[in-house]
């Protein structure tokens, strides 16, 4: 059998079982000490112990690699024997000094805190020959507990995934392993250690207060993260220690994930992410034709608010089209004029695009199923980028960002506006929901800003694809008892793949669909309260932020106040609502609608409340009106009680004009909602006191005027098209 004598992984000297000698001549600093591990497959949890050994220095010797594991799932049952078999064997190859020390640990839920140079001394400081880490639960046979040597303070029992001792004594200790590879490794340590001749004589002791080696199974709640200067270590708070080897036994993985997040220098205070920045994968440089493919897989599971811009922002993402092939999972008939407006004008752009629709009744599930299936039977797909509907990505380069970030899953962190709600979770509580980590206010506030090991990510994600075709080959949201998004991130856990949540930059925001109504028109228009930046963002006009700071507000007449209000769609959305409800008044002086019942100065009109949009108005006037108001007329402040909003339609053939009149209020809004000269001619409003028109409204501009006394007003003719005005009549 040929070996290659020395293998060298991220930089870290591995030394090949068979070739010692070949190894020693390139021991680093650390060579009095040698670390040995078994890792069968180069997990993601071996990749981050091996960077922390590597940040340290340590000297590393991998056995089994490559070879199949058959020492058990040690979650389950006992197990871990295997390792015991490649130990002894390597040991007898091993040619190197009696005085050698050999660090035996697991390497795919263990990452060093500290340095060689720490552990020697304080292995030293044990004064044994052989020194196991402890545990203070007893593991695999509770029998045996009266047979362990009383401890006055400390941890009792062994723990078999780390010891340190000399070679000698090591050997001695494996050369009676006759066992399988499915045999408990800790029970075969703990028979000798509870043996007090063999403990005597091969001179084993435990490190019982976690000097050296912290389990963490059985300890949770004694291990803080300690940030000192540029480095995070773990802080035993029972016995006040610093151990130099973590290690997430049994089932405490999301611990050390956690832990492994920080520990020794992957986050610090000082620098901020370290490891962000490492293994990237850089599109800069790649000709569009040479950009990975992505299948883009957008599911839209219940009526969502604001569909339209989600697909103009996927228009803007910046990613060579061809390079992406939509798939779009549709469950709502609702939608389908969405999707097929937006794959008729820009479908063709793409690589290739298919839709699974409502007609074809598929759950959930079955669609995130088949959407992976679609990427991982697909030789060119590299990646596989999932969005929820409800995912507001606002940052056009996030696909390139996460394709660079080049882990195996990895969520653009996403949270909801106000709230601590976000798209992943920092910690899984016993039954496998929610919990809340210590650094996840933190995180979603981004006060710590990094790319994160999690135990759970939904809404979106990229995925390579090659994982799907190796270790994910099943149906990844398939499960009895769980939800599809659970499921799927207990896959990941229980392959141990790290699922990443990256919040280096500001991805976007989710929106909430509750209540979601469809039985408008336009539907958004109504989201001022459950989405209020949405709304914000696609029906006030987009210079309205410059009003004050950039004096954008303009006086064409005394005290009469002109500034942009709405966005053209919010104009075009509430014309095409009002047209949509029909119910125009006849324009006669009698009115049911109001109080009194008899309009002196009648307008064709809708009122806001014949298609229930007052509250939703309300609002707008108090956010967006109010405080333009009390800045312009000083002094006076405005509850902005409107009971009168309507929209007017003047027409030549209709009402073309108004006579002059005063408003029913203390002061009027009065929103131009389409445009002189495309929509209509003529038109405008005249202020006889002042003798002063406004002749040409700007569409979505609105003027505020004193409604009484002052501002006798009248509204000029509309010669041809159709003419559209929304109105508040506020503080009456
Ligand atoms: C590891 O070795 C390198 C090169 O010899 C050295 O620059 C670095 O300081 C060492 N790191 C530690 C933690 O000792
Ligand atoms: C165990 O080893 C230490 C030094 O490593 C020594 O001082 C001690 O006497 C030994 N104990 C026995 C029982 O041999
Ligand atoms: C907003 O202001 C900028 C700068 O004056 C202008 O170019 C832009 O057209 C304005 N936007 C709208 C919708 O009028």
């Amino acid at each position: 059998m040929t070996l290659p004598s020395v293998l060298l992984c991220s930089g870290v000297l591995i030394c090949a079982l068979f070739s010692s000698t070949t190894c020693e001549e390139q021991r680093g600093p650390g060579d009095k000490l040698l670390v040995v591990t078994v890792a069968t497959k180069e997990t993601d949890g071996f990749r981050r112990f091996m960077r922390s050994a590597k940040h340290f220095n340590y000297t590393v010797q991998v056995l089994g690699r490559g070879q199949k594991w058959a020492g058990g799932d040690y979650l389950s049952a006992p197990g871990g024997g295997q390792k015991v078999r490649l130990l002894k064997a390597a040991l007898e190859e091993l040619k190197t000094k009696e005085d050698q020390v050999i660090l035996f640990i697991d390497s795919y839920d263990v990452v060093f805190a500290s340095g060689p140079k720490e552990l020697l001394k304080k292995f030293q400081q044990a004064e044994h020959k052989v020194v196991f880490s402890s545990e203070s639960l007893i593991w695999p046979d509770r029998h045996l507990e009266d047979k362990h040597p009383h401890v006055r303070e400390g941890n009792r029992f062994l723990g078999s995934g780390g010891f340190i001792g000399y070679i000698s004594n090591i050997k001695e200790m494996v050369s009676d392993w006759t066992g399988q590879d499915q045999d408990s490794d800790q029970l075969f340590f703990t028979r000798i250690y509870i043996d007090p001749a063999k403990r005597t004589s091969i001179n084993i002791s435990l490190d019982h207060k976690c000097r050296l080696f912290q389990n963490l199974h059985g300890a949770l709640d004694e291990v803080v993260l300690k940030f000192e200067d540029g480095r995070v270590r773990a802080r035993n708070v029972v016995y006040d220690t610093l151990p130099v080897v973590i290690h997430g036994n049994g089932p405490t993985k999301l611990q050390i994930n956690y832990l492994g997040n920080y520990i020794p220098t992957s986050w610090t205070f000082e620098s901020g992410c370290t490891v962000c920045h490492e293994d990237l994968r850089p599109l800069t440089d790649l000709k569009d034709s040479k950009h990975p493919v992505v299948v883009v897989g957008v599911f839209i599971q219940q009526p969502t608010p604001f569909v339209s811009v989600f697909f103009e922002r996927l228009l803007k993402l910046q990613y060579p089209k061809n390079r992406m092939k939509i798939l779009i999972y549709n469950q709502e008939p609702h939608h389908q004029r969405h999707v097929s407006s937006f794959l008729q004008d820009h479908g063709g752009l793409y690589q290739d695009v298919k839709i699974i629709g409502p007609e074809e009744e598929t759950g959930g599930a079955a669609a995130r199923n088949r959407a992976l299936d679609v990427c991982r039977t697909d030789e060119d797909c590299d990646y596989f980028f999932s969005v929820d509907i409800e995912v507001v990505l606002k940052n056009e380069n996030t696909l390139k960002i996460l394709i660079e970030q080049n882990l195996p899953i990895v969520a653009p962190m996403i949270t909801r506006v106000g709230r601590l709600w976000s798209n992943f979770w920092g910690a899984l509580s016993g039954d496998g929901y929610y919990a809340r980590a210590e650094d996840y206010v933190d995180i979603v506030q981004g006060r710590r800003a990094g790319v994160w090991n999690v135990p759970y990510l939904s809404s979106v994600y990229l995925l390579k694809a090659d994982l799907l075709r190796s270790e994910l080959k099943d149906d990844l949201f398939t499960s009895r008892l769980l939800d599809a998004d659970m499921a799927f991130c207990h896959n990941f856990r229980s392959k141990g793949i790290f699922m990443y949540v990256t919040n280096l930059h500001s991805f976007g925001r989710i929106l909430s669909t509750d209540n979601y109504q469809t039985s408008h028109l336009h539907n958004d228009l109504w989201q001022i309260f459950n989405n209020p930046l949405d709304w914000q963002e696609r029906y006030i006009h987009e210079n309205y932020t410059y009003i004050m700071k950039d004096k954008l507000i303009e006086t064409p007449c005394p005290d009469v106040y002109w500034f942009p209000l709405f966005s053209d769609v919010a104009c075009d959305h509430l014309v095409e609502e009002m047209e949509n409800n029909g119910g125009w008044s006849g324009g006669g002086n009698v009115d049911k609608r109001i109080q009194g019942g008899y309009e002196n100065v009648p307008t064709i009109d809708i009122h806001m409340n014949q298609i229930n949009f007052e509250k939703e108005w309300q609002k707008f006037l108090l956010e967006f009106v109010a405080p333009i108001t009390e800045k312009m007329y000083p002094g006076y402040y405005t509850k902005c009680s409107s009971p009168l909003n309507f929209v007017v339609r003047y027409k030549p053939d209709e009402q073309p004009l108004l006579e002059p009149h005063h408003d029913a209020s203390t002061f009027t809004i009065n929103i131009a909602l389409n445009r002189k000269g495309v929509d209509y001619q003529g038109g405008g409003c005249k202020f006889l006191r002042y003798d002063c028109s406004i002749q040409a409204p700007r569409k979505g501009w609105a003027l505020m005027h004193p409604g009484r006394l002052t501002h006798y007003h009248e509204g000029l003719p509309t010669t041809a098209g159709v003419r559209y005005i929304a109105v508040s009549f506020v503080d009456p």
